[in-house]
């Protein structure tokens, strides 16, 4: 296993000269970390935990697209994990693609880095695994999202997707839709409308995640259990897989 995955309680440092702190704690291979806005240095290593990846084969061979990938961590991870290759897309952020650059530079891995809004952008292929981590609830059309995301995705290929939770428990599928008006889980900050990533727009319960795999042909699993610590510790957000049918 590669230090880049290992818990340690290594120096923070501020970000680098072309670099904003985000949210996690970035890795370098001198042993020290860019400092996060997360209390928990090590919220991300729980989170790829919880993907369960290096457990079930790695990733050699596939390719991979990160879509919101922000400060790079998870295409960083998944270059290490043996992908054969990582497409990288994001858009507004100010840490975008600063941080990404600085990191793989300094990891010495090659991902394809875009900058776009991934639902307008031409990918003219498929991928075997998809990233979709803490981006759903930017989105406001999420039904097409998700049909885009079934051809991005190639047969037996799997998505996994990372969001926060609606805290409405049903047995019915909700969407608890972010509003200014009505008090939800979080605002919609109508002023941010349209800038990609800064908006939010909804909050999916767990039959209503199951419900959208379903909807699009796509063989559902919540990543639970003892090795998702980071689930159990933030249970407003969870991971869940998407496996395509053919
Ligand atoms: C909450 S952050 C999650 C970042 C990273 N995936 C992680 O889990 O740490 C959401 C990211 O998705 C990006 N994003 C949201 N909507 C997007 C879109 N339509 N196209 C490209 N990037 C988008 C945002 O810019 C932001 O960097």
């Amino acid at each position: 296993m590669n230090s880049y995955f290992q818990k340690h309680k290594a120096e923070l440092i501020d970000a680098p000269e072309g670099t904003f702190n985000w949210w996690h704690s970035m890795p370098l291979p001198n042993g020290k970390r860019i400092s996060g806005a997360s209390e928990d240095k090590d919220l991300q290593f729980k989170m790829w935990q919880a993907l369960r990846i290096p457990n079930e084969g790695g990733l050699s061979g596939k390719r991979v697209l990160d879509i919101g990938a922000n400060d790079g961590f998870f295409s960083i991870a998944a270059l290490m994990a043996g992908a054969e290759s990582v497409t990288s897309v994001d858009k507004d952020w100010k840490s975008w693609p600063g941080n990404i650059r600085y990191a793989s530079g300094a990891w010495d891995v090659q991902p394809n880095i875009i900058t776009a809004d991934f639902r307008t952008h031409n990918f003219n292929q498929q991928y075997d695994v998809i990233f979709f981590l803490g981006v759903i609830y930017h989105l406001e059309d999420v039904f097409t999202c998700m049909k885009m995301l079934r051809e991005l995705v190639a047969d037996q290929g799997v998505i996994y997707m990372e969001t926060q939770m609606s805290g409405i428990h049903s047995e019915l599928p909700i969407f608890e839709f972010a509003s200014d008006i009505y008090p939800t889980i979080a605002g919609q900050g109508k002023d941010k409308r349209d800038m990609v990533g800064i908006s939010n727009y909804l909050f999916p319960n767990e039959p209503a995640v199951r419900n959208l795999a379903h909807t699009y042909d796509f063989e559902y699993e919540s990543l639970d259990g003892p090795d998702n610590v980071y689930s159990q510790e933030l249970p407003a957000r969870r991971i869940f897989k998407f496996t395509k049918l053919a």
